[in-house]
Parts: C-alpha cells; structure tokens; sequence
C-alpha cells in the first residue's frame, strides 16, 4: 500500500505542514517557526482533524520555548492562547495542558525544555500508529463477529485518515487496516460540505491507497441505507465525553440517526486523547461557528445570493444513545457509557 503524505513534519528548528486547504489539486508545504504562526495555521484549517491539531500544538510549544525564555506563566499564557485556536477537539487542550505540566515537574532549563518536548512531539505521533493499527483490530473483530461477511460496504463522514491523524487513521485506518486484506467492497465518502474534507481529503487518501470508494452527498445517506448499500459506518470524534455524547464533524448525528433507523450499526474510532470524561454530556461542548463565507461561497465563487445569510456549526453531538460501540486503542465500549467509557482511556 502507498503512503499517503506525511502531513506533519519537524526538521532544522522548523515545523512543517502540508497545506490540507490546497489539496488534491497542490501538495504544499507551508513552513512556520512561531507559536502564532502555529495557532493561525490550526485556526485556518491549513492542518485540522483532532489528533492532527493537538500534534501540531505541541510543535506549537515547542517553537514557543525556541524563541522564549521559560518561565512556567509566560508558557501559561502561551498556552491559553494555543488553545483558543479551536475549540471543539478536546485533543488541542489535552496535549498542550499535558506538556505544560510535564515542564512545570521538570525545573528544565530553556534549551532542555526544548528539548524535551520535540522529543515528547515526535514520540506522540510515532506511538499513534500502533494505537491506530489496535483500534482497526478491534473494528474488525467487532464487525465479523456482529456481521460475518467477507467484504464490507463502509460509510464514513469528515476525514479521518493520515491527513487528520498524522498515521493510519482513526475511523479510515479501520477502512485502510480492511482495504490491505481485501475486504472493503467500497468505502461511501461524504463530501462533508461546507469544507468538503470528504472529497477533498478522504477520496484523495483512498485513491492514493488504491481502496474502492464512492463520493457521495450527505443527503444520499437515507438513499444508501435504504438500499442495503451500507453494512456498517464509521466515524472519528473531535470530543468523546462521559455519557458517550460525542462531537465530531456536523452531519455525523444525521448518520446516527438514520442507522438507527435503518438498523445498521455505527462505531465512533477515536484516541483517548479524544475523551473527556470530566464532562457529563454533550451539552456542555462548545460548538465551534465557523465563518459564513465558507457555505454562501465556493471557493471565490459567490453561490448563494448576495442578500442571504448563513449559519455554519463546525460539529455536532451524536448522542451516546445512538452509537453502537466506541472503540479506543484499549477497546470497544458499549452499552451505558457511563460506566464502560472507563475501560478504554
Ligand atoms: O474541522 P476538522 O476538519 O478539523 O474536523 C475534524 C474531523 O475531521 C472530524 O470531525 C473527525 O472525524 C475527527 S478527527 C479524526
């Protein structure tokens, strides 16, 4: 199997990221060595996808402590700054609040602190692809025991793939972990409007992967469900919380409903770096509002008239009730989430 592109990479004191709004068409890099540079690269979506944000972040720190001298507050503010980037992953938070704890028990010197987090950078993302590679096993597992077929028909929403998981992928590296055993009969992509990550992003990994795959609307679900066209659909999480209510690109609850109308199981495939517990339910996640430009527009081309407005929710919550199984790199929970969430972070 091809790789993908790498979209994230650090090198000469410098981070590196492939400018995911240009693609398919161009394969740029765009080169940054600030912290703002870093913030206004993940607020502009040139790097996106939960895990993906939350490994820049710490590049981020990093650049940070190559031009700062380290004192814990100074990074404190630094760090409160990254964070408002964007709000909806809770893995931005997570990783940039872990390593300015690590920093604070550490008493390091500015070089050493440094150091120190490139390393613990590059260990993150070096580490995800075993955790990704354990959570496509469990798919599997899970989908031959509860369906025992030879080839799956796979619906999937937003991009989940290397470009938002810098590795195989949460709910792409289960399709890719299936599509290197032959057992993908062809993958539904979403074009996942208004950003369209569906065909942009997943379609562009699937074709470079060589997987069989279809770009369809959001509005086709209902069609293919019907039809018999889905076994099964898989998503990614931007915030898994404690009832198992789970934020993820807008249009994922719309799929969840409809599966459960249907009666076709749907997964959510996340990181732990993607729960968080200490919140009960989904409606304490903030919703991130993008810009209306993104859906009155294509690309600088006006759509919609002049006169209207519009309204752009980045995610929505899929509520727990609706998932069929949440699958970690520790395990499948299912049922009352609230007690089985515990057993895969
Ligand atoms: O707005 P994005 O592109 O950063 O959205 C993130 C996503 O791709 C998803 O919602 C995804 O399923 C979670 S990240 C693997």
């Amino acid at each position: 199997m091809n790789k993908v592109l790498n979209p994230i990479e650090f090198k000469q004191d410098k981070l590196f990221l492939v400018d995911q709004r240009k693609l398919p068409l161009e394969e740029i890099y765009n080169e940054y060595d600030s912290l703002e540079g870093t913030f206004e690269a993940i607020k502009t979506m040139v790097v996106r996808g939960a895990p993906c944000i939350g490994f820049t972040a710490l590049f981020g720190i990093a650049l940070w402590l190559k031009k700062n001298t380290y004192e814990p507050e100074k990074l404190q503010e630094a760090a409160t700054y990254l964070k408002s980037a964007r709000p909806t992953a809770v893995n931005l938070a997570f990783e940039v609040d872990r390593v300015v704890e690590m920093l604070k028990s550490g008493e390091l010197d500015t070089d050493n602190a440094y150091k120190n987090v490139l390393e613990f950078a590059n260990l993150q993302l070096e580490e995800a692809e075993a955790k990704n590679r354990a959570m496509a096993q469990y798919a599997e597992v899970e989908l031959d025991s509860l369906l025992g077929k030879e080839k799956y028909q796979i619906q999937t929403h937003c991009n989940t793939g290397i470009l938002a998981c810098g590795t195989l992928g949460t709910a792409l590296g289960v399709v890719q972990h299936l599509g290197e055993k032959e057992r993908i009969e062809n993958v539904w992509v979403d074009e996942t409007r208004p950003y369209l990550q569906g065909s942009r992003l997943t379609a562009f990994e699937l074709m470079k992967l060589g997987i069989q795959h279809k770009v369809v609307v959001e509005g086709a679900a209902s069609y293919l469900m019907k039809n018999g066209l889905v076994d099964a659909i898989f998503t990614g999480a931007d915030r898994i919380v404690a009832n198992g209510d789970t934020a993820n690109k807008v249009g994922t609850s719309n799929l969840a409903i409809l599966a459960k109308h249907y009666n076709i199981p749907f997964y959510i495939v996340a990181p732990s770096s993607s729960f968080d517990i200490s919140t009960p339910s989904g409606d304490q996640i903030e919703i991130e509002m993008r810009e209306e430009i993104e859906i009155l527009n294509y690309k600088e081309h006006r759509i919609a008239p002049h006169e209207s407005e519009a309204l752009n929710p980045s995610f929505d919550i899929t509520d727990g009730t609706l998932i069929t199984g949440i699958i970690s790199e520790k395990g499948i929970a299912k049922g009352d989430y609230k007690l089985t969430l515990e057993g895969i972070i």
